[in-house]
């Protein structure tokens, strides 16, 4: 069993949750994910890994309760136990493997959107720990819904913020506003990374295509099962079929057939109204 050692509302909806789970903290790298499964009868759930303190053997994950099994794991509290904890999966985050030299030559720009900022921290964490700058937008609809702006901001170089109804920081798209950095305030990047809703990633991609800005996007949204088995993950990158779970999160963004992804979350996200629908009967 694998205790919740601290539970934190962030926003309507999205739970923080800091699990006691030393093995996985000891291993866990930026990118990665892992399974949770709420009690033995539970579906597994793949989530990916917010942060980890290996000292502490404890790993965070963020979860936003919009389907039955999510709801589930938001119900818990302090004190109580998952089931099944298993992880760290899938590939870690490309630079985690750069030489670090060559890495603090380079400035990172992340985009960050809704409950996709909190996967983006470990990475700034981790960069800013090896000596690399990276600036950050986090987009969100309104300031209500923003999530870990201060821990960020402690690891950003630069922090920007993005509401669409301009309630906190600039008002409009994150896409506008990387416009504003490159075109208006001449700021220069080596690689763009973007963490959030499907619709959000390929807007992103397509504004980075237009600076030639080099641009990785987790696909963490469209895993299902996150065992390679159940194939909901399927995407094309490049022409060619890859599974999210086993060759990914992260993935070329201008190379993701983003339209396709979009349309097979459509297709799970009706399976999980109908799973809330029958739990609610
Ligand atoms: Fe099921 Fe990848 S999530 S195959």
């Amino acid at each position: 069993m694998y205790p919740i050692l601290e539970k934190r509302l962030l926003a309507e909806g999205i739970w923080l949750m800091k699990v006691l789970a030393p093995r996985v903290a000891r291993s866990a790298q930026p990118g990665q994910f892992v399974i949770v499964r709420v009690d033995e009868h539970g579906e597994r759930i793949p989530l990916t890994i917010s942060d980890f303190d290996a000292a502490e053997g404890s790993v965070t994950i963020v979860t936003q309760a919009i389907g039955a099994s999510t709801r589930k794991i938001c119900a818990l509290n302090e004190g109580d136990a998952l089931a099944d904890f298993a992880g760290p999966l899938g590939h870690p985050s490309e630079f985690v493997k750069m030489p670090v030299e060559e890495l603090r030559k380079r400035r990172y720009l992340f985009v960050a959107g809704g409950v996709g900022t909190a996967p983006v921290y470990p990475q700034v964490k981790w960069l800013r720990e090896h000596g690399v700058k990276a600036d950050v937008i986090i987009g969100a609809k309104t300031r209500d819904m923003l999530i870990y702006t201060d821990a960020m901001r402690a690891v950003a170089e630069n922090l920007h913020i993005a509401t669409d109804d301009g309630s906190e920081g600039f008002k409009g798209l994150v896409t506008a506003l990387i416009g504003e950095l490159i075109e208006k305030e001449g700021r220069h990047y080596d690689e763009c990374v973007a963490i959030g809703p499907m619709i959000m990633m390929k807007f992103v991609a397509l504004t980075t295509k237009k600076y030639a800005l080099k641009t990785t996007v987790s696909l963490n949204a469209l895993m299902v099962d996150g065992t390679g088995m159940c194939g909901a993950c399927r995407v094309t990158v490049g022409g060619r079929t890859r599974f999210t779970c086993v060759d990914g999160p992260e993935f070329d963004a201008h190379e993701v057939d983003f339209d396709e992804a979009m349309r097979r979350q459509g297709m799970y996200r009706t399976q999980e109204q109908r799973a809330a629908a029958i739990e609610a009967e």
